[in-house]
């Protein structure tokens, strides 16, 4: 039997039938965005992993060669993982694979989108916080059930809006039903962010906790 890869992680049971799947940015660990989590969605489960690729000392989730460019062949195989990762999760903790959202900030963005684009069955939704095109896939996923907020920041170094517009209309032309949201910041997340992120949510969930993303 296969077994699935282990990453050191935070697992927290919810009341509902989602769970958020928390990434966390460069230098995070499993613990950061776990109230992030908990305030964009009161009652869902949460799975937090910790990027494995050190950089620095510095936890992410895929090698990079410089400040934005990636290392492909890692971004692929790390991909893989954190899908088999959520995957062996499903079984351990007895969640539903259907109901699964990526919640990603900075790089744990970047390894969410690279879920939609290679292991899109892993995602039902997902929060893309400062997000940029990680790879451009050889065969278009289908992401037609599937929903995706990115929040961008008009003033970001980073992750800059022309590369959010570019993984906007990536995950479109895939099907996505998808949400572009700039606002006035730079890299860093704001208020506005988390509020929009949670009216995005309620809003797709007619205001019930339980209720599957529509
Ligand atoms: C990345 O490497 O994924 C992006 O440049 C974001 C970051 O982690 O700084």
């Amino acid at each position: 039997m296969k077994t699935s890869p282990e990453l050191v992680h935070e697992f927290v049971p919810g009341t509902s039938g989602r769970t958020l799947l928390l990434l966390h940015g460069t230098g995070g660990n499993e613990h950061d965005l776990l109230s992030l989590g908990r305030t964009l969605d009161s009652t869902a489960s949460l799975l937090s992993p910790r990027g494995k690729v050190l950089e620095n000392g510095m936890p992410r989730f895929f090698r990079r060669l410089a400040e934005g460019v990636f290392d492909i062949e890692d971004l692929k195989e790390r991909t893989h993982e954190l899908a088999d990762f959520v995957a062996g999760a499903t079984q351990k903790y007895g969640f539903d694979p259907a109901n699964v959202v990526a919640v990603g900030y900075s790089n744990g963005a970047n390894i969410a989108a690279g879920l939609l684009l290679l292991r899109p069955e892993t995602l039902r939704a997902a929060f893309l916080f400062r997000a940029m095109v990680p790879l451009v896939p050889d065969h278009p996923p289908n992401l037609s059930k599937v929903s995706v907020l990115i929040a961008a920041g008009n003033r970001d170094a980073i992750a800059r809006i022309e590369e959010a517009q570019r993984l906007a209309t990536l995950l479109r032309d895939a099907g996505a039903e998808l949400t572009l949201h700039i606002s006035n910041a730079d890299h860093g997340l704001t208020g506005e962010d988390v509020d929009v992120a949670k009216q995005w949510l309620a809003a797709r969930t007619k205001g019930s906790a339980d209720s599957q993303l529509l």
